[in-house]
């Protein structure tokens, strides 16, 4: 069997970086030796990883692409060193039905730089509405952009367990919400106006569901689940809740559900993920539009980060902050997995989505460089390391830091490779 590509280089493989040759047919890993022969081999500079799975991104695409659109979310994401994306459901018309599942998918066909897998929603009475094809369900239990808080049916639990897919939790409480809201005029008062308290709440109820795949994304106070273990539960948590509090001077491209916490909240967050309690990190890319995030009373909430999330933490792992394998598990093993892709790992049978950095290869974020419509980061000097090159299903789309491909990107059936 010959091979189409063969890759030379420095392949974290294994739990370490070791020399090997990998071979590479119709865009998967066929064999992985110290030497390979064939005709087309390809020498990568740096270490190899594999590709990473964001498992929370809103591309707003179709229906706000004013904010973002496929194009550009992908583009982003390529640029970050992530292949697949799983995007969130609060479509302007969100995605509540089969129906509009299948309007989404073809919206999307041919436009995405990278694969990416789609949500539906849950509204508290559609359970046997959703897409067979989903990758996940979403449930918001308190408002956010285009979604309004819910409570889960007891009779609709078997109805989402069956479709055996992560259903995924924005835990905040609306009752809590509605008791403690008011019209926050900064970062500081954002976060009061939602307070720890509500997030807590929610995932006391979110546990109570007796389902088979749960997750509490975006978990923003690491307090808000102490006590909690033995109880079966995928936890997420983002880039902005691990590195930034209401202290800093950020204004409105720091406001978010849930709000960014104190920095003593976010200093036992960021505690605790570099002590391995966490599962996945995550991005809940947010764009919204310039003018939307002008005032801070009125701007909307929602914070972009799928091209920095990576370069973030490996920026981390570059200074020694960060240990190398729990960020290969964090962001690229257990999102991919969680998912039932075959990617996130170097073995045969897995797809080639490869990433190649250099840890040396620090260098502060210019938000200006970002491939986002609205590029509004609260990231910006923030030290990180960007991937040189990208591979994707076998195919290089960045070298050099630069985008080369076109928009080779597929929808990923869940379970399939
Ligand atoms: O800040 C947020 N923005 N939190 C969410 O839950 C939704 C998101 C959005 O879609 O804008
Ligand atoms: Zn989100």
């Amino acid at each position: 069997m010959e091979n189409d590509l063969v890759l030379s280089g420095r392949f974290y493989y294994r739990g370490k970086f070791q020399d090997l040759m990998v071979g590479i047919k119709s865009g998967v890993v066929t064999e992985i030796r110290k030497a390979i022969t064939g005709d087309r081999i390809m020498k990568i500079d740096g270490g190899i990883l594999p590709a990473s799975t964001d498992t929370h991104v809103h591309f707003r695409d179709p229906g706000e692409t004013d904010k973002e659109d496929f194009p550009s979310g992908s583009m982003s994401a390529v640029y970050g060193g992530t292949t697949t994306v799983m995007d969130m459901p609060n479509n302007v018309v969100p995605i509540t039905d089969y129906e509009r599942f299948e309007n989404k998918l073809s919206a999307i066909q041919g436009r995405s730089y990278c694969d990416y897998g789609l949500y539906s929603m849950y509204n508290g009475n559609n359970a046997e509405v959703l897409s067979p094809k989903s990758n996940g369900v979403k449930i918001y239990m308190g408002g956010s952009t285009n979604a309004s808080g819910v409570t889960v049916r007891e009779k609709d639990i078997p109805l989402l367990n069956a479709m055996n897919v992560p259903v995924v939790f924005h835990a905040e409480d609306q009752e809590c919400l509605k008791e403690n809201s008011f019209e926050a005029k900064n970062l500081r008062e954002h976060n009061l106006s939602r307070p720890v308290v509500c997030e807590s709440k929610a995932i006391g109820k979110a546990l109570q569901y007796d389902l088979k795949q749960r997750v509490i994304t975006h978990l923003s106070d690491y307090g808000a689940i102490v006590g909690t273990s033995g109880n079966k539960t995928v936890y997420e948590v983002t880039p902005h809740h691990l590195l930034l509090n209401d202290e800093l001077d950020i204004g409105s491209n720091g406001k978010v559900n849930p709000p960014l916490r104190s920095k003593e909240v976010q200093s036992n967050l960021l505690a605790h993920y570099l002590s391995g309690d966490i599962d996945i990190v995550s991005t809940d890319h947010a764009p919204h539009t310039e003018g939307e995030k002008e005032d801070f009373q009125f701007a909307r909430s929602g914070i972009i980060g799928v091209e920095t999330r990576i370069p973030l933490l490996l920026g981390l792992v570059s200074k020694h902050i960060l240990d190398l394998d729990l960020f290969y598990r964090t962001a690229i093993l257990n999102p991919a997995r969680l998912f039932g892709i075959k990617k996130g790992m170097l073995e045969i049978g897995y797809r080639a989505d490869f990433i190649s950095y250099r840890a040396s290869n620090l260098r502060r974020i210019n938000p200006d460089r970002l491939h986002s419509k609205y590029p509004l980061s609260p990231f910006g000097g923030f030290e990180a390391v960007f991937p040189d090159f990208v591979m994707m299903g076998g195919n290089s789309i960045l070298e050099r830091g630069e985008i080369i491909d076109d928009r080779l990107g597929s929808f990923q059936q869940k379970g399939v490779g």
